[in-house]
């Protein structure tokens, strides 16, 4: 049944979506609506909130409430076109310095892809931390791989809703998704090996491969759908491929997410093709609908040994500075631990420990639930800032999961130039030629909109529409 508050909702949407009542035009008072409706006024204010959260009406101060002007879906980037040969890699130094810059508290942060954890969820981990550090006496001990098994078992749970049945001690509890995926693609790799990456892809990753001596053959990759399949099979008759990494769920930075068809045929392929898969499911938790999507590992088939290295971790959807992440790397799990040894011995105590207390407790999913509507919200004001301050022929994706944007700009903008201008202007912004190996995307930037608020949002749009249309 509907509520009455409701009903005021889908009445005044009605009308807006009728075109009644346009864009900056002002709605009914909260008295007026009362009255034509016969309700009473508390009623007409828990409709109009909730007409706020939808982004269809916005108050403006001693004036009553006004319809948002509505975001024109604006048409996705093309299909990328990077080199079809593999590259050495070299990621600028800017990767780092992008880094460090999220120390300053002055800059409005859209260029690196933290979450925001200026959430209840902190607090209750900081809490949990303060119990744990009273409580446990193993602190002062090393956590050797695999790591600690009340993570590992509380891990291996939540792995289900990705449709993988994991054992515990088939996990390896790392230093963040980064050292996960380094130790992954370690694992399968000796240097001097060609790897295919998606393109963009993000640039930690490229990292790793340039570390490693690897490498990187880009594979053309759509806004929507993700790598291309047809593009992948040629390049791995043509080169000979050591590993495909890729992020199927909301990758970073074009958001996509693969359908459960091309997750499965992708598998089979490089599984025919003997191709180990490492698979980045970090943002997979931050679905903006109910249900996570399934990881490429689920299609492993029963009997038959995976050829899926997945890794993750608590980055993205709870914390950062945990720096708890895993990977689930099939028939190279001990191949996996000796690295993990070898490169740094064994994980910090506190924060594996901190972690399984708080997934245990069974408050991890009202947490993503609400990070989930609150990131949906956050990209459903970035794109009406979009509307309102960008020019027009913009392309942008349309994330539906994650937090982070890619924009194309025109052929003429140098992002590396806006990125500078920016920066002088307080605003963080990630230029586009850090997600490739072969200096592509000149006029791309991705935007982080998840972390700054409405409005350090709405004050960056406006300086980035105004350095954009200088151009
Ligand atoms: C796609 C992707 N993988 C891995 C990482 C690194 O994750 P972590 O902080 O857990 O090491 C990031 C961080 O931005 C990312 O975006």
């Amino acid at each position: 049944m509907t509520t009455r508050y409701q009903q005021v909702a889908d009445h005044i949407s009605d009308q807006i979506r009728n075109g009644l009542l346009k864009a900056g035009e002002k709605t009914p008072s909260v008295r007026q609506c009362a009255s034509e409706m016969g309700l009473s006024i508390s009623t007409v204010i828990r409709g109009y909130e909730l007409l706020q959260d939808q982004m269809l009406i916005e108050p403006r101060p001693q004036s009553g409430f006004y319809v948002r002007p509505q975001y024109q879906p604006s048409k996705a980037p093309e299909i990328s076109q990077p080199l079809v040969k593999p590259s050495e890699v070299n990621i600028d130094n800017l990767a780092v310095s992008l880094l460090q810059l999220t120390q300053d508290k002055n800059i409005i942060q859209l260029g690196t892809a933290p979450p925001n954890t200026d959430v209840p969820a902190i607090k209750q981990l900081n809490r949990i931390m303060t119990k744990v550090i009273r409580e446990e006496d193993s602190l002062g001990d090393y956590d050797p791989p695999p790591g600690n098994k009340n993570l590992r078992r509380q891990i291996a749970r939540r792995m289900l809703n990705a449709g993988v049945k994991v054992h515990p001690d088939e996990i390896v509890i790392t230093t963040g998704c980064q050292e996960a995926m380094t130790l992954c693609i370690r694992a399968v790799t000796k240097p001097g090996d060609t790897v295919v990456v998606e393109s963009p892809s993000y640039f930690g990753t490229l990292k790793a491969i340039e570390s490693m001596g690897l490498k990187a053959l880009e594979i053309p990759t759509h806004a929507k759908t993700g790598i291309s399949r047809t593009a992948l099979e040629l390049a791995i008759r043509e080169w000979n491929v050591s590993a495909c990494i890729l992020t199927p769920n909301f990758s970073n930075p074009l958001g996509y997410c693969m359908s459960d068809e091309d997750k499965k045929e992708l598998r089979a392929t490089l599984k025919q093709a003997n191709i180990p898969i490492i698979e980045d499911d970090i943002y997979s938790e931050l679905t903006y609908s109910t249900q996570r999507p399934k990881a490429i590992k689920a299609f492993d088939e029963e009997g038959d040994a995976s050829n899926v290295l997945l890794c993750s971790s608590l980055s993205k959807s709870l914390s950062p500075g945990l720096r708890i992440g895993w990977a689930i790397p099939g028939p190279w799990l001990e191949k996996v631990i000796h690295l993990k040894v070898s490169s740094s011995m064994a994980g910090a105590t506190l924060p594996s420990l901190a972690a399984a207390r708080y997934l245990e407790m069974g408050i991890f999913d009202r947490h993503l639930r609400q990070m989930r509507r609150y990131y949906k919200e956050q990209r459903d004001y970035f794109l009406h800032l979009a509307t309102l301050h960008l020019p027009k022929d913009i392309r942008l994706t349309y994330p539906e999961g994650g937090y982070v944007i890619w924009l194309e700009l025109d052929k003429k903008i140098n992002s590396m130039m806006l990125y500078e201008q920016a920066l002088e202007e307080g605003i963080s912004i990630a230029p586009g030629p850090l997600f490739s190996v072969s200096g592509q995307y000149q006029n791309f930037v991705r935007i982080n909109y998840g972390k700054a608020t409405k409005e350090q949002l709405e004050r960056a749009m406006i300086v980035l529409g105004r350095l954009i249309a200088s151009y």
